[in-house]
């Protein structure tokens, strides 16, 4: 019986996940303190809607997030949804456990690796993911036996088809990238890194020879900086927002707005907002538009606590022919952070990073 297609790409762009063949939507939703943390039930299959309305074709979760609740609730809401298996893309990621204190229900032992995505599948109703990520690294765990333990998941054990890193080191990723070539293991494909206009160098500089080498894909979170650069911290903490829903969490984050340096921060917003307004745009898509137009970046992962935050936020896709390489000198001029790209000493060669 012929597949029923649910799924109409609208304005999205694709691109492909690092070196692989797999295709993700340049916005795509994840779920961490939303799903399963302060949104339950209807709304988070009205988010998840929304976002694919919206041409989002990529979702991504965690273990650890709301201890297992947001791969409960997403779960939930995909199979309601009963989207075609093969026109979206899903993703999970183990490392962090899902609060339990054993000493073997967290890390990147073998035994978690293969537990935990067990139970995220469970949990999921899934029968693969179509990326793991390992949350972080496990440095009390040899390299052979993480890139060992991915291997068997995707090779044995069919649970997912692709593995990646998140907030790993540039050598951390080098190291599992040789041992898996040795070993004629499955090499990770793409990183999942923190990457705003506020936080840049990590990404733009020491991971610049994994574009070079490996094309490495990366997923990149927290595009608003956890809501920063929508402009909605400009004049205190609104209720109903992150920082007031998360008050422990974010106890420092909001703490440093009265100092200095959050202060700057917030002065930048402020600039963008004029920037943005120029092009018709919001602060927020102005910085959503702003990441994704570094070619580096294979998926800007957006955060949505409303379906109407969504609609806004993929409205920056019409931005992405407007940022001219003089509007964005103009928004480095503000931001003023370009992280010092790694020294040549006289070997320029273009196209190398
Ligand atoms: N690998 C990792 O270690 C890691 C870490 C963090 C996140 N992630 C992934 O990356 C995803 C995105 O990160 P993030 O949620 O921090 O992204 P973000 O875009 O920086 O923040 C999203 C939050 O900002 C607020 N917001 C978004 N659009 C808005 C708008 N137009 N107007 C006003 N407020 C708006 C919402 O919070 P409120 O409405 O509640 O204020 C929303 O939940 C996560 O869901 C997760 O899948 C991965």
């Amino acid at each position: 019986m012929p597949v029923e297609s649910k799924y109409q790409p609208h304005d999205m762009v694709f691109r492909h996940l690092g070196p692989t063949g797999l295709k993700v939507s340049v916005f795509s939703l994840g779920g961490w303190l939303t799903y399963g943390g302060t949104q339950k039930g209807s709304i988070v299959k009205e988010c998840l809607q929304t976002a694919w309305d919206q041409g989002i074709n990529f979702f991504d979760t965690a273990e650890t997030y709301a201890n297992g609740d947001c791969e409960i609730e997403m779960g939930q809401a995909l199979k309601e949804l009963a989207w075609p298996r093969d026109e979206y893309v899903l993703a999970t990621k183990i490392f962090f456990g899902t609060g339990r204190k054993e000493p073997n229900t967290r890390g990147l032992s073998r035994k978690h690796i293969i537990e935990g995505l067990k139970s995220s599948l469970q949990r999921l109703e899934q029968p693969y993911v179509d990326i793991v990520f390992a949350h972080r690294p496990d440095r009390a765990t040899p390299m052979r036996e993480i890139v060992e333990g991915f291997t068997q998941a995707i090779r044995n054990l069919n649970m997912a088809y692709y593995w990646g890193t998140s907030e790993w080191s540039a050598v951390e990723i080098m190291e599992a990238t040789q041992i898996a070539d040795k070993y004629n293991l499955i090499a990770p494909v793409v990183e999942q890194p923190q990457y705003n206009a506020f936080h840049r160098e990590r990404f733009e500089v020491e991971y610049a020879p994994l574009y070079q080498q490996f094309q490495y894909g990366t997923t990149i979170w927290s595009p608003l900086a956890s809501g920063l650069l929508t402009g909605k911290y400009n004049d205190g903490i609104p209720d109903d927002s992150r920082f007031a829903n998360n008050k422990d969490f974010f106890k420092d984050t909001v703490g440093a707005l009265n100092e200095t340096d959050g202060k700057a921060k917030l002065e930048k917003v402020k600039k963008l907002k004029a920037i943005a307004e120029k092009y018709g745009a919001t602060t927020a898509q102005l910085a959503l538009a702003w990441a994704a137009k570094n070619e580096n970046v294979s998926t800007v992962i957006l955060g949505a606590s409303k379906p109407q935050q969504i609609v806004d936020n993929c409205k920056a896709l019409k931005l992405l022919d407007k940022l001219t390489p003089d509007v964005m000198d103009d928004i480095e001029k503000i931001l003023c952070n370009k992280p010092v790209p790694r020294a040549t000493l006289g070997r320029e060669r273009p196209g190398w990073c």
